[in-house]
């Protein structure tokens, strides 16, 4: 039998060498270019929104170191990939057809996601912040189009946006 200190020692080595040999998975840092951005009704919105969601939710990621260091980077990743996927502040219009859900998650406690508040203070928005935010997003994009909008129904009509979720819309009839 193996004394316990050697079992510790031959763990632990084995953590590390795995530890190690994960590295070589590494994440997609790049931030895309910003394609555009809502109308913000004043530069208060755009801090505060700046501040809580745009390290997921636009092409301005702050990469934090552990962002380089898996298996953390790979659940960061994961966050911003997503996040991107379904509103991305930096791709207005497309990114963000449903701004009232980004007005929902907010008043839900939903978002920012709770881990991600761990280590970003900054984040957790106060009741009064939040309520600064969600009204000026609703004063923001009460001024730029909103799901529905005539650009948005060109756009499709036009077919030059037309994605997975488009498409079956179009074909339960043309609801939009
Ligand atoms: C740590 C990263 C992170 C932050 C910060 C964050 N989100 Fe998200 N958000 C996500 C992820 C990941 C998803 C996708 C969730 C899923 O797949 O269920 C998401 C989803 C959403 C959605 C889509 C919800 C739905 O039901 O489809 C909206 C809208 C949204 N977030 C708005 C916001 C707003 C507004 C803020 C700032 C107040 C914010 N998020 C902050 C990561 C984040």
């Amino acid at each position: 039998m193996a004394s316990p200190r050697k079992i510790f020692k031959y763990v632990g080595i084995g953590v590390g060498v795995l530890f190690l040999s994960i590295q070589i998975f590494q994440v997609d840092h790049t931030n895309p270019a910003v394609r555009g951005e809502p109308n913000w009704d004043s530069p208060r919105t755009r801090e505060l929104a700046k501040k809580a969601c745009f390290d997921c939710h636009s092409n301005e990621t702050n990469w934090p170191w552990y962002s380089y260091v898996a298996p953390v980077s790979w659940r960061v990743y994961n966050h911003v990939y997503n996040g991107r996927r379904h509103f991305n502040f930096s791709d207005y219009p497309l990114g963000t057809k449903e701004p009232e859900e980004a007005i929902e998650v907010i008043q839900k406690g939903e978002m920012p996601l709770s881990d991600y508040l761990i280590l970003h203070a900054e984040a957790d928005l106060t009741i009064m912040e939040k309520a600064e935010l969600i009204k000026g997003l609703q004063k923001t994009f009460s001024t730029t189009p909103t799901p529905g909008a005539q650009e948005f129904k060109e756009m499709k009509d036009s077919s030059k946006i037309e994605n997975g979720r488009d498409k079956r819309e179009k074909a339960e009839g043309e609801k939009y």
